[in-house]
């Protein structure tokens, strides 16, 4: 068990790296609030858990719906952003629409939550930030423009806001993975290979969130990339990309 117990905001908290961050920190004591588009999904939440239900996507409604967040919940300390989706192909194979769902989502949805929760965060006097960012956010791939991109905002907007929040007891950390074996593959036409080396779990990845939450308060961990021992890639109607 772990001495200081937190309230922690996690975003994708209903599926795959965002659960196994919920359910650890919860393991741990901590409290978590647990955002999904519907909180119907969190039917067998836990002791320690409050739901809380947003569209990342909905940028108009996100104000409104955030603004009061920390009068509701005024022990929140932490949050760690895990909500996010995978689109992959050539630019010219998204619409508007996508291009802007995609940086919705995995970048700016982020940074009005982020936005709203800062001024709570910094009077506090401990507090972090954790962004799951990705491979994506270190090199530009074939078939990831808008991926990418999305993840080489959140990159920049960590970095710069930890120079931003400097003087402050908030610490502001990204973690970059490779594939990690989780439903983002569902709706993709690839996905890590079989073998346990080819992907990471996402208790892999709620380990390395523990560990960032849990480190001395007087350092930052800035970031962490971490990737499977082997990659291999199963495409799954037998065809690599074009
Ligand atoms: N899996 C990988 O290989 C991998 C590698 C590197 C980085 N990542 C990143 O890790 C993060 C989590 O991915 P994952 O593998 O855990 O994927 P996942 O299992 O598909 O989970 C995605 C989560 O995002 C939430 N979400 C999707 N659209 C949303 C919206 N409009 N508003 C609010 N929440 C939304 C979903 O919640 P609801 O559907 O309940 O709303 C779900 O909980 C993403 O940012 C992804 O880019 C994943």
């Amino acid at each position: 068990m772990h001495a200081v117990k937190r309230t922690i905001l996690v975003t994708g908290a209903s599926s795959g790296i965002g659960r196994a961050v919920a359910r650890r920190l919860l393991a741990e004591g901590h409290r978590v609030i647990g955002v999904s588009r519907d909180i119907r999904k969190f039917a067998h939440a836990r002791e320690g858990f409050d739901a809380l239900e947003l569209d990342l996507a909905d940028l108009a409604g996100l104000p409104s719906k955030i603004g009061g967040l920390t009068r509701h919940f005024p022990n929140i300390n932490a949050a760690v952003f895990c909500a996010g989706i995978g689109r992959f192909g050539a630019l010219e194979q998204f619409s508007y629409t996508q291009i802007e769902t995609l940086m919705a989502v995995n970048f700016t949805g982020q940074a009005f939550l982020a936005r709203a929760l800062l001024p709570h965060l910094k009077s506090k006097a401990r507090s972090d930030l954790i962004f799951i960012g990705s491979e994506a956010a270190l090199k530009g791939s074939r078939q990831g423009a808008v991926y990418c991109a999305s993840k080489f905002a959140v990159r920049g907007f960590t970095q710069a806001l930890r120079e931003e929040c400097g003087k402050s007891r908030l610490r502001i950390a990204l973690i970059n993975p490779g594939m990690v074996r989780t439903e983002f593959f569902d709706s993709l036409s690839f996905e890590p290979g079989d073998h346990q080396s080819n992907y990471i779990l996402p208790e892999d990845i709620a380990e390395t969130v523990s560990y960032v939450l849990n480190s001395r308060a007087e350092i930052v961990i800035d970031e962490i990339s971490l990737s499977p021992l082997n990659k291999v890639v199963n495409f799954k109607k037998n065809e690599p990309p074009d």
